[in-house]
């Protein structure tokens, strides 16, 4: 099959992806359709046309024109989202920059909200050529395209004259980066041993370019955001860069990395689509009691900026153990950085117990939501054999030296 979706950029291939545009559940090869297309049009374009639709199907997940756009399939996967790119690109215009590079811009994710915001220029570069002519499509559909150059080339061969910011989204490993693309040898890493372990361990070939390659292009231009993992390990930051965990509802999507001239804080927790977001807040260490009347359970993007204790003095909640990311708190309190579930049952954790408190509830669905205790989830819920009508959390963790349960429910649910 041909891997270049542009061939549907020709009237046969326009016509044959506007019939398929109907058509809402496909399944490329078994399609009834597909085989009354065929008898129209080469065999070969009909493939590629319903392979696109299917792709066009799934990335409306990901982008409000995705029936327009065109994608590879690992052009889809790894693209950034409309939301998170849309976000990032806000924070972006902060840099006034004229002339913005995408680099390794892959289908234009990224690239179709940085061509819509104020930039006059921008340079968007891969080198899988299919990806650069996708990402111009793309950037079309959106509005962009008259603004923006494209570039198949090593982002690592630039020279970046004129560039004022750069947006870097490095392939990780497995993604299609290299579909096509060698890894040049010798690639910048630093000697083995000048980092811990767990670092090393996170950039031995995780992105192409690496991420030490990307935080250089520091040092040549003065706005640049990196996206990056975001498991990616806090030593990996270097001084006066921002890393920023953004989750997408509570989908922990990614860390973007601001570099100085960007960055407004050292971490920050991101909650899209609201952009509610939150830096650190200084102030005493907080405190640490029994549970509470209601449990917070932080945003994945909290607990990875290690924002926890700084959420916890915006809200006057303590913790239950010094290690465990939950909160305690008295009143039902509504925020965008944590879920808040009403606390009905409090004990030390004593399985037998809790399978019994739980059927005389008539918990017959939970959330089992385990911190700092070891154990498999889901032996745990076959054991606890729930029946009945009404949903609830239950919550493992540890008090501390204490194993500890709680069965908690939504703050307006009938769970009593
Ligand atoms: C994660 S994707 C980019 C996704 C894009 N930001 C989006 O939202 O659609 C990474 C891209 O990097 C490209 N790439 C990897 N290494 C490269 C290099 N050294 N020079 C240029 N492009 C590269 C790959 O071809 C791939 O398209």
């Amino acid at each position: 099959m041909n891997d270049d979706p542009t061939v549907l950029l020709t009237p046969p291939g326009q016509e044959i992806l506007a019939r398929l545009a109907a058509v809402d559940d496909v399944t490329a090869g078994e399609l009834a359709f597909a085989v009354s297309l065929r008898r129209e049009y080469p065999a070969n374009l009909v493939a590629v046309a319903t392979a696109q639709h299917e792709l066009r199907l799934a990335a409306r997940a990901k982008f409000g024109r995705a029936m327009r756009m065109l994608f590879t399939r690992d052009g889809y996967e790894q693209a950034s989202s409309q939301t998170i790119a849309a976000y990032r690109a806000g924070r972006f215009g902060a840099a006034q920059a004229r002339r913005v590079a995408d680099l390794c811009c892959g289908i234009g994710g990224d690239l179709v909200t940085l061509a819509a915001g104020p930039a006059r220029e921008v340079v968007a570069v891969d080198r899988d050529e299919v990806h650069a002519r996708l990402a111009v499509h793309n950037a079309g559909v959106y509005g962009g395209a008259e603004r923006v150059r494209a570039c198949v080339a090593d982002v690592r061969d630039l020279r970046l004259a004129g560039v004022d910011a750069v947006f870097i989204d490095p392939a990780r490993r497995g993604d299609a980066g290299s579909r096509r693309a060698g890894t040049r040898p010798g690639a910048a890493t630093r000697p083995a041993g000048t980092r811990p372990a767990g670092a090393r361990r996170f950039r031995a070939g995780v992105s192409q370019p690496p991420l030490d390659w990307c935080l250089a292009l520091a040092e040549r231009v003065p706005a640049v955001c990196v996206k990056a993992a975001p498991g990616l390990p806090a030593e990996l930051i270097p001084a006066g860069w921002e890393a920023e965990f953004i989750a997408d509802g509570r989908d922990l999507k990614e860390a973007a990395l601001w570099s100085p001239g960007l960055a407004t804080a050292r971490r920050r927790a991101t909650i899209l689509p609201g952009g509610h977001t939150l830096a650190a807040v200084p102030g005493d260490g907080v405190p640490v009691g029994e549970p509470g009347e209601y449990l917070l359970d932080p945003n994945p993007a909290v607990t990875r900026a290690g924002l926890v204790e700084d959420l916890a003095r915006t809200l006057g909640a303590w913790k239950i153990d010094p290690q465990i990311a939950f909160l305690a708190v008295r009143h039902d309190v509504v925020t965008p950085f944590a879920r808040t579930l009403r606390v009905v049952e409090s004990a030390p954790w004593n399985e037998k117990r809790f399978a019994g408190r739980l059927r005389e509830l008539g918990v017959g669905a939970a959330d089992l939501r385990r911190r700092g205790l070891a154990g498999d989830v889901d032996q745990i819920r076959r054991r606890l054999r729930l029946a009945g009508p009404h949903r609830a959390t239950v919550v493992l963790t540890r008090v501390g030296d204490r194993p500890w349960g709680m069965i908690c429910a939504d703050p307006g649910s009938p769970l009593a």
